[in-house]
């Protein structure tokens, strides 16, 4: 059995700010509410003819983890790619990445388990890796929410949450037992699939359809019927949020134990500043313990954690024999935890 250790980190945002302020000229919100709630102070979109897409952005953070991973492009023996915001319905941005970097062939797998994707594309790699079938594996999360959301007042709730960008790792086989992943776990629970969805288009929702609806939805106040922008059930995903949080946190230092007091540093997947907040006081966990960085980036979904991680380790506030806590709650309703010895 081998052991996965991550050997570069790498991250990608659009150039363009978005405030509160800036949202509260377009729809009826503001500052106050934005940060009271979640935290946000601004995040990213991308901007109409920057060239960026759900791809390209994750081929930009992949090229970095690959040079600081050191690490060429033709030893990529697998890519994965989580995100729910695909560049097209199908083909999935796995092949376009992979296309992007000139390998040759490759295999390419998508995740699509929205914030919990890039858990659940770790614990891919990782398996992969540790069963001897592959060596070196990258890893991407990326998202274009900008492109998809509903920037009226109507659905103010879920649009001044989202932003843009990716976050991409290179996974590879490590000799040293004991450093690298520990353990991964997922989870999932479907009843709730609809709490936190977006319908169309989708084979229940094509195109046509969803012109209809389109025309009969005008002026209409609530998102919940229109299959086209993204639903949310806000309170009731923050509650199960922080249960399965703590949840799945707990059992992955348990399999491995350890408790609270030994996480050196909590990456929380970045749904909300109150989530994170809550866990930490929980936890009781100082404020060096816990990345956040969701006040400049808003919810980036499968980029979340990569993004955060690649930020906290630029920083210097991941070092070598840390141990490092991932954990992720979203739609599904998914969750996922990761337990790392840097
Ligand atoms: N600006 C101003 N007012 C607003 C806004 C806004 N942007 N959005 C909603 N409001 C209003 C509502 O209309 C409502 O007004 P009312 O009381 O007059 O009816 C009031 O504010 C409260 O609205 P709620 O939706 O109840 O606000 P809440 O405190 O629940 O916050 C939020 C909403 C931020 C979405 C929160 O519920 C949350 O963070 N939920 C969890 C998110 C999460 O963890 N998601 C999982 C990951 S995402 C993924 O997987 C894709």
């Amino acid at each position: 059995m081998y052991q996965s250790k991550i050997a570069g980190l790498g991250k990608y945002v659009p150039e363009n700010v978005v405030t509160n302020d800036d949202l509260s000229k377009i729809m009826d919100t503001n500052d106050a509410w934005i940060q009271e709630r979640t935290g946000i102070k601004e995040r990213r979109h991308i901007k109409k003819g920057d060239g960026n897409t759900t791809a390209s952005m994750g081929f930009k953070a992949a090229k970095i983890a690959l040079e600081r991973a050191n690490i060429s492009k033709d030893e990529i023996d697998l890519i994965v790619f989580a995100t729910l915001s695909p560049d097209y319905y199908f083909p999935g941005c796995g092949v376009q990445i992979q296309e992007m970097l000139e390998i040759d062939t490759c295999p390419a797998l998508d995740v699509r388990n929205q914030c919990s994707g890039f858990i659940y594309g770790l614990s891919v790699a990782d398996q992969f890796i540790k069963t001897g079938m592959y060596k070196n594996v990258l890893l991407i999360g990326s998202e274009n929410h900008s492109g998809g959301l509903d920037f009226t007042t109507r659905g103010r709730s879920v649009s001044v949450i989202f932003g843009d960008g990716a976050g991409a790792a290179v996974l590879t086989r490590s000799d040293h037992v004991g450093q690298g992943i520990l353990s991964t776990h997922l989870h999932s629970e479907g009843k709730h699939a609809l709490e936190l969805s977006l319908k169309g288009p989708s084979t229940n929702h094509w195109v046509p359809e969803i012109i209809a609806e389109n025309l009969a939805a005008g002026g209409e106040d609530s998102q919940e019927d229109i299959p086209y922008y993204p639903y949310m059930n806000g309170q009731f995903v923050f509650k199960n949020a922080v249960a399965r949080f703590s949840e799945v946190i707990m059992e992955g230092l348990k399999e491995n134990g350890l408790d609270v007091k030994d996480i050196d540093m909590l990456i929380p997947h970045q749904a909300n500043l109150r989530i994170s907040q809550f866990i930490q006081q929980k936890f009781q966990l100082r404020d060096d313990q816990v990345y956040n960085n969701i006040q400049r980036y808003g919810n980036t979904t499968a980029a979340s954690i990569p993004i955060a991680l690649t930020e906290a380790w630029e920083e210097g506030k991941i070092k070598e024999g840390d141990t490092i806590v991932l954990a992720a709650f979203g739609s599904g309703f998914t969750w996922a935890s990761a337990v790392i010895e840097w």
